[in-house]
């Protein structure tokens, strides 16, 4: 055991700084958090966290419940925006620009990024309409431009060949599994800089859950997603980097491979482990 480990955790002001060994993608970084804190009104739920995401590479997000992981996430398309007596200080970047400057345009912004939720969210409305629906929001009318996105959405998340003909029929008529793969086509119709996932396996069985990641393993590259998850195996599966967050830090943010066999951090080790957690 490392010596780290027998040590009881420290008192909240002690914890150490953030132990980084990220493993670059080579075309840069799409977001830069720096110095990020959160205020729920007097709770503190992030402590100046500083990370960056590299760009085609897909980034875990673990921890135990309740240590910031949702909340990191939601400041990224700005979603904390919508609690009341939310406080954030620090900043965060989208390819440079910064996401919560005065003038930022809170929608356009959160149209680079696509969300996918831990229950997947179709609209009662068609297949086909759930997928173009960014598109329709943006005054899209070109009919063959909705096809055409629609048809490379739906490529794109594994989805096409089980619903090309039925297209018009509701998506509430789908399975589980095939309702979060909609929900992904429909963040890629519009093709993000990011894409954001929280937990978007945890109400899938395994099958639906392996295509799940079958799907962000393709999407790596061309894609660039963070994806929180509470499952050890499935951050190992799918992620290039893994991000540690403990009681609202960013304890140990590193090459996926290295957190989980070697990492560096004590703390990092005994909840990969399964020590705690
Ligand atoms: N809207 C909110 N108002 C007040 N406190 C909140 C709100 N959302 C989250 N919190 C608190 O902030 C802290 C971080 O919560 P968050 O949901 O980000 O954790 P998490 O790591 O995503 O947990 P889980 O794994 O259970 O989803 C928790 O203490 C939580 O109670
Ligand atoms: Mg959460």
């Amino acid at each position: 055991m490392n010596m780290e480990t027998a040590v009881a955790p420290r008192p909240d002001h002690a914890f150490e700084s953030t132990v980084y060994h990220v493993r670059a993608g080579g075309s840069g970084s799409v977001l830069e958090i720096k110095d990020l804190s959160l205020f729920y009104g007097p709770a503190q739920a992030l402590y100046t966290v500083n990370m960056t995401v590299e760009k085609g590479l897909v980034t875990a997000l673990i921890g135990p419940s309740g240590c910031g992981k949702s909340t990191l996430l939601r400041c990224i398309n700005r979603m904390n925006d919508l609690v009341d007596a939310v406080k954030i200080t620090g900043q965060i970047t989208l390819n440079g620009e910064d996401i919560y400057a005065r003038a930022a345009d809170v929608i356009a912004l959160r149209k680079r990024m696509g969300m996918v939720f831990q229950k997947p969210n179709p609209f009662p409305m068609s297949i086909f309409e759930n997928v173009v629906y960014p598109l329709r929001v943006d005054g899209v009318r070109d009919k063959t431009v909705l096809e055409e996105t629609c048809e490379r959405a739906l490529k794109g998340s594994a989805l096409w060949n089980e619903v090309k003909d039925r297209l018009d029929q509701s998506a509430l008529g789908m399975s589980g599994g095939q309702q979060q793969r909609l929900c992904i086509a429909r963040a890629i119709a519009a093709d993000p800089e990011v894409l954001l996932m929280d937990e978007p396996c945890s109400a899938l069985d395994p099958i639906a859950t392996a295509k799940i990641e079958d799907l962000i393993n393709e999407l790596a590259g061309q894609y660039t997603v963070v994806i929180v998850t509470h499952n050890m195996q499935q951050a190992a599966r799918v992620s290039d980097n893994t991000a540690f967050m403990y009681l609202g830090r960013l304890i140990e943010y590193g090459d996926t491979e290295v957190m989980f066999q070697t990492p560096k951090c004590g703390r990092t080790q005994d909840y990969v482990t399964g020590r705690f957690g």
